[in-house]
């Protein structure tokens, strides 16, 4: 079959690759309809996600027809529609039995790159680096889903492909962020980021009943499409200090819960930007963190920052100081999308949960190098670009 493959930092190439086949009585195989980039794959691109292998297939958000089904699979069957988490959960673990499905304990064949890393090893997740599985990834025409009866959900019939797909990671996660960050009713909530993932956690914070919620980017048609289809308020952190906005929009006090959707390689025009780059590119640290660190300054005394955006390793100039001094609360996690997935497809079909605007890009997978050169450079205004290996 053909398939998305890294090639080594910002080479990518569809190959041949053998086809998947089931390999334990819990998997699925799955026909492929459509696979989206994420903001996840531009950190394995750039080379700053450890221990990818030349021709590993990436793709983590996808959907598609299931084509065989192993002895012990009981939801599912041969021809129905599913959307798939990007992680991996066993179902049986502690981990899982306590809804925090990255953290699985059993779906990661690689644990002792990812002990290394944070002490202990994350969940798996499909096509993303060894440290978290090196399972296959989704960007083509065939993939292998393990443990398909916790991870993959029947679609409701009406909602098209498009918008169902994003229950995969970006929707789940931005749930995530809004519901862990302890988003309650009358809340003010700020997001860092204007992408799938910072859309997403901007609605579902709407949703739970924020009172205001400001999503800050810079990108002119992000910002726009994320007032039209999400409807909350913009900020271009390009055009002002977010922070003196923000405390100025909140009469003073600033958010209550501060999401941060942006991740390892945010951009800033800040002095400190110039001295993460540096030390990033020399390996001195792995990570920027300039939307983490406006986050927690911008937060108001007691509030809470939740990390969606994703980070691989240890940050300089970290601000240790307020988060004790402001009292706050820091969390973060990857997405544990098994215990959100099916009230968000509930909420796609009802048409309370916007994400077919997210897709403004279609293209085969045969043009999968396009699609993450139109993704990352943002060109031609793309938010996500979907493949369609079916053509
Ligand atoms: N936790 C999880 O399970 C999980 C799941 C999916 C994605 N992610 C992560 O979430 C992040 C966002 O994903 P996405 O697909 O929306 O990515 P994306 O690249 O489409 O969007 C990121 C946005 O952040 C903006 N940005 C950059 N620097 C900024 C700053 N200083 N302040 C405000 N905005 C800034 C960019 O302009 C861009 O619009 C990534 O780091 C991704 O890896 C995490
Ligand atoms: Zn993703
Ligand atoms: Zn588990």
């Amino acid at each position: 079959m053909k398939a998305l493959c890294w090639q080594g930092v910002n080479q990518l190439s569809v190959e041949t690759v053998p086809d998947p086949e089931i390999r334990n009585e819990q998997d699925v195989i799955l026909k492929v309809t459509a696979t989206t980039t994420c903001g996840s794959d531009l950190h394995l691109i750039g080379g700053y996600i450890p221990a990818m292998q030349a021709g590993d297939v990436l793709g983590h958000e996808f959907l598609g027809e299931v084509v065989e089904v192993g002895s012990q699979v009981r939801k599912h069957k041969v021809g129905d529609r599913v959307v798939v988490c990007s992680f991996i959960g066993c179902g049986r673990c502690w981990y899982c039995a306590h809804d925090l499905w990255s953290l699985c304990d059993n779906s990661n064949t690689n644990p002792g790159l990812g002990s290394a890393l944070f002490g202990y090893e994350s969940g798996a997740v499909f096509g993303y680096s060894h440290v978290m599985g090196g399972f296959r990834g989704s960007h083509a025409e065939y993939v292998r889903v393990p443990f398909a009866d916790y991870g993959a959900f029947g679609v409701p019939e009406g909602l098209d492909d498009d918008s169902a797909l994003f229950a995969s990671d970006a929707a789940p996660t931005g749930w995530m962020g809004a519901d862990l960050g302890g988003v309650r009713p009358g809340d003010v909530v700020a997001v860092w980021g204007c992408g799938a993932v910072g859309q997403l956690a901007a609605k579902a914070a709407m949703l739970l009943g924020a009172e205001r919620v400001f999503s800050i980017d810079r990108f002119g048609y992000r910002l726009r499409m994320t007032e039209r289809h999400i409807g909350s308020e913009t900020i271009d952190y390009s055009a002002t200090d977010v922070g003196a906005e923000l405390r100025e929009r909140t009469g003073g006090r600033g958010p209550d819960v501060c999401v941060e959707a942006v991740g390892m390689e945010a951009h800033s025009a800040g002095v400190h930007h110039a001295y993460d780059q540096v030390k990033q590119q020399l390996r001195l640290e792995t990570d920027r963190p300039d939307a983490v660190r406006e986050a927690i300054y911008s937060c108001r005394k007691g509030g809470t920052v939740f990390i969606l955006g994703v980070f691989a390793g240890v940050v300089d100039k970290f601000p240790l100081g307020a988060v004790m001094n402001k009292g706050l609360t820091v969390r973060g996690a990857q997405q544990h999308g098994q215990r959100y997935v099916p009230m968000l497809l509930d909420r796609m079909a009802r048409g309370e949960l916007p994400t077919g605007h997210l897709a403004t890009h279609r293209l085969p997978l045969a043009d999968g190098p396009r699609a993450y050169d139109l993704f990352k450079h943002k060109k031609d205004d793309c938010l996500r670009a979907v493949l369609h290996p079916g053509g």
